[in-house]
């Protein structure tokens, strides 16, 4: 049986030496498959005389039983090793964000109320808030809105179901009842502005329902129209970034400010391109005016102390004039392809050292 002997090693060389499932699978078929070397030496033993043949065949089965086993641990070994190698390549560590680059954007309409923040700030005013839904004497008589005034009739309010007594709650129609909750809680001097959202039954490509306002109110003894006027002017040319940006005042009417005006800023349409700055055109920005001494009055205010002035604006129509926007309705679809095009970086945060529109 030296050949047996000499068929043991190799075989058991060759088991030693696969380096994988698939060279081993190689060294079992050529020894135990059907013409395997082991197979083979079986099938000699029917030339044999009966006692040989008995000696032989357990010799070779003891062989077999041996290079079978050899295998299967072989096989244990190298499956082993080959589910480490998976294992360290398919590592992931559950500790990284799910996505290493972030993908959110800041809504103009954010970014429009920050920037404009950041100009007031700098000038001294601090930021005021109200609720939405107001009563009615709020949003309209406190500010000089009697019930049956005309101006209620243009507001095109949404009124909220009546309560037992009767009376009904509005949503509010402009930030200006927020100048009514300050001017009773604080003492002047007061310099607000009130960013916020505001409410007006009405929807089509230049009125959506819900919009954004920011309203401005300045109470001291002192203030005078030529602070107004100083005031929004500064606050345009920070704005739309044009120093010398053209400005003019028309005479206006509201009830809550007597005199009250609109201020336009100079604007070109020329070759079909609309641009604000130098220009023969004008484009209406916002509503202004010296506070109306009723309204101090209805907020027990010594108007023979104290004056000042308001202001409120459109925050869409102003993002819509700086970026280019063309369709109001387009801020409230929550479009995503449109807020990655029109939408800002998280971290360009508006000031005006950094810039207000980087
Ligand atoms: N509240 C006015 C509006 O909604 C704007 C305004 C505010 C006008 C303050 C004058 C003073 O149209």
């Amino acid at each position: 049986m030296e050949n047996a002997e000499n068929l043991r090693n190799d075989l058991m060389t060759a088991i030693a030496g696969s380096d994988g499932t698939d060279a081993l699978e190689a060294v079992r078929v050529s020894a135990l498959g059907k013409k395997g070397s082991i197979t083979q030496l079986m099938k000699s033993l029917g030339a044999m005389d009966p006692d040989a043949r008995k000696e032989a065949g357990q010799a070779i089965n003891a062989l077999k039983g041996e290079v079978a086993g050899a295998i299967d641990a072989r096989k244990a070994e190298l499956e082993g090793a080959e589910l480490d190698t998976r294992l360290m390549a398919e590592k992931i560590d559950v500790t990284l964000p799910v996505r290493p680059q972030w993908d959110g954007r800041i809504h103009p309409i954010s970014q429009v109320i920050e920037e404009m923040t950041a100009i007031f700030c700098e000038m001294g005013f601090t930021v005021a808030e109200g609720p939405d839904i107001e009563e009615d004497w709020y949003n309209f008589t406190a500010l000089n809105i009697p019930p049956e005034h005309p101006a209620r009739q243009e507001h095109d309010t949404f009124y909220l179901p009546g309560e037992k007594d009767g009376h009904r709650k509005v949503l509010r129609t402009h930030t200006s009842p927020v100048q009514i909750h300050t001017m009773q809680d604080k003492e002047p001097p007061i310099r607000i502005i009130v960013p916020g959202r505001t409410y007006r039954c009405d929807y089509d490509a230049t009125h959506s329902p819900m919009f954004h306002q920011i309203e401005g109110l300045v109470i001291d003894e002192s203030t005078h129209m030529g602070h107004l006027k100083g005031c929004v002017i500064d606050f345009c040319r920070a704005m739309f970034q044009v120093d010398d940006l053209p400005a003019r005042f028309r005479p206006s009417y509201f009830p809550f400010t007597e005199p009250s005006a609109e201020l336009d800023i100079g604007c070109t349409r020329a070759g079909g391109e609309f641009r604000i700055g130098h220009g023969d055109d004008w484009l209406e920005i916002l509503g202004c005016g010296m506070v109306n001494p009723k309204v101090l009055e209805n907020c027990d205010i010594d108007s023979t102390r104290y004056q000042g002035f308001a202001f409120g604006m459109g925050v869409e129509r102003i993002a819509m004039l700086k970026y280019g926007i063309p369709d109001l309705r387009t801020f409230f679809e929550s479009d995503l392809r449109w807020l990655r095009h029109y939408g800002f970086s998280a971290l360009d945060v508006p000031g005006m050292a950094g810039g207000l529109n980087r």
